[in-house]
């Protein structure tokens, strides 16, 4: 990638195992069953997709792998290390990083200074010298701007920095929550519903980006509603519905498969082929 430096694999964990292991995964919701029983696997390098209706769980698990939710029951690791019960910041520093299905506006802060809001994560300075404005302050700060344009640049955003993030259009606020999420320099990005709001040519550009972001070693998980988007760039595709995953496989196989077509695709036609629709 152009941007700061491609970051390895957490350590000592190898090729063909998940970076990210999820296993087993409930969520309840009082006595709703949010997430029932669900498996996840992220890879180095890889693009696993969670596609699935309205409702079916994804920003749930999203939650789940990203610490901002305890499961109910299962699983969730992360170089071999459980992440359950760490909560988001630590799970962050553990290298994950995420966009919200909501992207954040930060009222006050340009996109520039929230894009350095997850370097706090990793600042050296300490309380005092950060309420003194120590020179070990002004460096992190100066360092913080610089890497945030990098990755303002990565995402072809570059020359809006010094504006509000609410006056930029949805699609560029999503694009900025995917730049924030790469600053913290992750083994492993979630990204939540990135192409909504996105045109068609934004949505081409997104998915060269996915890819870029895979190909510097970082393991993708990408929900999405954008049928397209998860069949140009998917390696695996997780089928939820209901809380429940309903298929696990490639994209084509994903997309031939009768339970997935009559839960979520489309009508099967005679041929037993489903229709590929946005939904
Ligand atoms: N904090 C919560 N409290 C109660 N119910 C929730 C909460 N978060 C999500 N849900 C419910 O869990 C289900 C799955 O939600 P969600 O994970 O947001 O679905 P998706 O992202 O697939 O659209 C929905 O029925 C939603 O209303
Ligand atoms: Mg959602």
């Amino acid at each position: 990638m152009s941007a700061p430096a491609a970051t390895t694999p957490a350590g000592g964990v190898a090729a063909s195992e998940p970076l990210l292991c999820a296993r087993g995964l409930i969520k309840r919701f009082g006595g709703f069953v949010a997430v029932s029983n669900v498996d996840v696997d992220v890879h180095a390098g890889h693009i696993t997709a969670m596609i699935g209706p309205n409702g079916a769980g994804k920003s749930t698990v999203i939650n789940l792998l990203s610490g901002a939710l305890l499961p109910t029951k299962g699983s969730v690791t992360i170089g071999g290390q459980s992440i359950v019960g760490r909560g988001s910041h630590e799970v962050a520093r553990m290298g994950v990083a995420r966009t919200f299905q909501t992207p954040r506006l930060f009222d006050g802060l340009s996109v520039g200074e929230s894009m350095m809001l997850p370097r706090a994560l990793f600042a050296k300075s300490s309380y005092l010298e950060c309420f003194v404005h120590s020179p070990r302050t002004r460096k992190d700060e100066a360092g913080g701007w610089e890497s945030a344009l990098d990755w303002l640049s990565f995402v072809g955003l570059a020359d809006v920095a010094e504006m509000p993030m609410s006056a930029l259009p949805v699609g560029s606020q999503r694009l900025v929550e995917v730049a924030r999420a790469l600053a913290l320099e992750p083994d492993i990005v979630l990204l939540d519903e990135p192409a909504a709001g996105l045109d068609h040519t934004e949505t081409e550009r997104l998915a060269r980006l996915i890819e870029q972001i895979a190909q510097s070693g970082i393991g993708v998980l990408l929900v999405e509603h954008d049928m397209h988007l998860v069949m140009s760039v998917a390696d695996t595709v997780v089928v939820l519905d209901a809380g429940v995953c309903i298929a696990t496989g490639t994209a084509t196989a994903v997309s031939e498969d009768p339970t997935v077509i009559e839960a979520y695709l489309g009508v099967v036609n005679d041929k037993g082929a489903g229709e590929v629709k946005d939904v």
